[in-house]
């Protein structure tokens, strides 16, 4: 069966109470799912430690949603990677089109995170997307084989593996996301794997890509059902655990 990532990425939502009891739910419902499933929560860094030890002896896996690249210095405000695997992290979130706009990430400092978390050990989950007028131009294939190259650079081939890509277009995210045309996300999930392909001519077929942006259990069916679309990354439609459990059982 071929294996598929959801995962949901928490932004800045959940109180750590809010937390601990939509990941309780979230546990019990991992009893019940498809054994292709690969399972995951990025909780934001004040839940971290405590949701740790709710999924204890459970299938899923746990991200960040951004860290520093350095170990440690003066670096007000930042988590380093030696602190996320303290906590044990799996996974790590990084540059999501959030970030990328409000906080100015840049491809040239992902690339170092990326760096970071391989040496840690974590999967780096990158995220790309071209905004609306980049859409509008006719140049989103450029920005999203820059945005992969840029990230992945001077990550050989052995390590490749490791990464996981989400594609999520900056118009479909959030309240005032639309939602995209499956058509779309096939077209451009070829092209993600093409791109792969010939960075990584053995393992490019086999990094993960995941699709998200206004997903929801009206509308997931379509997405999973893309070839090249390895997962789904999930915002709203999964914070609310009934609409989640919908979701995961239905796969
Ligand atoms: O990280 C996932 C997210 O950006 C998608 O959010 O709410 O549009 O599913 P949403």
């Amino acid at each position: 069966m071929k294996r598929i990532w959801i995962g949901t990425n928490w932004k800045m939502t959940k109180t750590i109470e809010e937390g601990i009891s939509y990941t309780k739910e979230l546990k019990r419902i991992s009893e019940m799912i498809s054994d292709n499933i690969e399972l995951f929560i990025i909780p934001p860094y004040t839940s971290l430690v405590t949701i740790k030890g709710v999924i204890r002896d459970s299938r899923i896996q746990l991200g960040a949603q951004n860290m520093h690249w350095e170990d440690s210095g003066a670096f007000t405000g930042e988590i380093s990677p030696k602190m996320l695997d303290e906590i044990g992290i799996n996974l790590i979130e990084l540059g999501h089109s959030e970030r990328r706009q409000y906080f100015n990430e840049k491809d040239e400092d992902l690339n170092k995170k990326v760096h970071a978390a391989l040496k840690y050990h974590f999967r780096p989950l990158i995220c790309i997307g071209e905004n609306r007028k980049q859409k509008d131009q006719g140049i989103s294939k450029e920005v999203l084989a820059s945005q992969i190259k840029v990230c992945l650079r001077n990550v050989p081939e052995e390590q490749a593996l490791n990464v996981m890509i989400a594609y999520e277009p900056v118009w479909a995210i959030g309240e005032n996301g639309v939602p995209a045309d499956a058509g779309y996300v096939r077209e451009v999930h070829a092209f993600l794997r093409d791109t792969l392909n010939q960075l990584y001519p053995s393992v490019g077929k086999e990094i993960p890509i995941l699709y998200g942006g206004s997903v929801n259990k009206d509308n997931f069916l379509q997405y999973i059902d893309v070839e090249h679309v390895n997962g789904l990354f999930i915002g709203r439609a999964a914070w609310d655990i009934e609409s989640f459990e919908y979701i995961l059982k239905s796969l």
